[in-house]
């Protein structure tokens, strides 16, 4: 796909309003404020395509960008715990709703802050990727935070976390200075078949 022709489609609020999905999904998934935005912007190379916030939980809907033949998916972050629980249920039922769903979901990237160990809600997270069975990748976003060393070591760190057994199945990511984001870009297009 090509990653310069990305276009705003729709947000939506529950998986009822969702219309079938008629071509290959992206989906970007994270705890709240891990970059999910950032880097889907990086990745189309527009700043202001999908709204970035200084502040936890800016993303509340289900975000679709569309492009030629394939469709970028931002979800809602994870385990933000300022809201209230009424809203963060509304939010987990739509992440597990459109992640469990029969939709054509070519990819989910899985995104986790280099700087910090994997959390319990980003254990659980892949362990229900494992279960629902959707091919899944684990991004590791805000590299430019840590030196290339430090890097290397959380990138063993989480991945044992995760209980991922190849390095083949996750890379560190920059939305700030762009490292690894045409490697990203080559394997979503790979996932897409295209
Ligand atoms: P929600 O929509 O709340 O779930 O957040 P999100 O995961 O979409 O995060 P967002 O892209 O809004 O980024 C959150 C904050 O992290 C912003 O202040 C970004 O500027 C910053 N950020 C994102 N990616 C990077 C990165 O690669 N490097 C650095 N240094 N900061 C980043
Ligand atoms: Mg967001």
């Amino acid at each position: 796909m090509d990653f310069k022709k990305v276009s705003f489609e729709k947000s939506y609020g529950t998986m009822a309003q969702m219309p079938p999905s008629t071509v290959p999904e992206v989906a970007f998934i994270g705890r709240s404020n891990v970059g999910k935005s950032s880097l889907l912007n990086k990745l189309c190379g527009k700043k202001g395509l999908a709204g970035v916030s200084q502040k936890p939980g800016k993303t509340a809907t289900i975000n679709f960008f569309r492009a030629d033949g394939a469709k970028l998916v931002d979800l809602p972050g994870y385990g933000f715990a300022n809201t209230s629980k009424k809203e963060r249920d509304r939010l987990g039922k739509l992440i597990e709703g459109y992640l469990s769903s029969d939709r054509n979901i070519a990819l989910v990237c899985s995104l986790i802050d280099i700087r910090h160990d994997a959390t319990k809600l980003d254990v659980e997270m892949v362990g229900f990727l494992r279960e629902v069975g959707v091919p899944f990748f684990v991004v590791l976003t805000k590299g430019d935070k840590l030196s290339k060393g430090k890097c290397a070591q959380q990138k063993a760190a989480i991945r044992r976390q995760l209980g991922i057994e190849s390095d083949d199945q996750l890379m560190v990511t920059s939305a700030e200075k762009g490292t690894g984001i045409n490697d990203l870009r080559q394997f979503i297009n790979m996932m897409l078949g295209q």
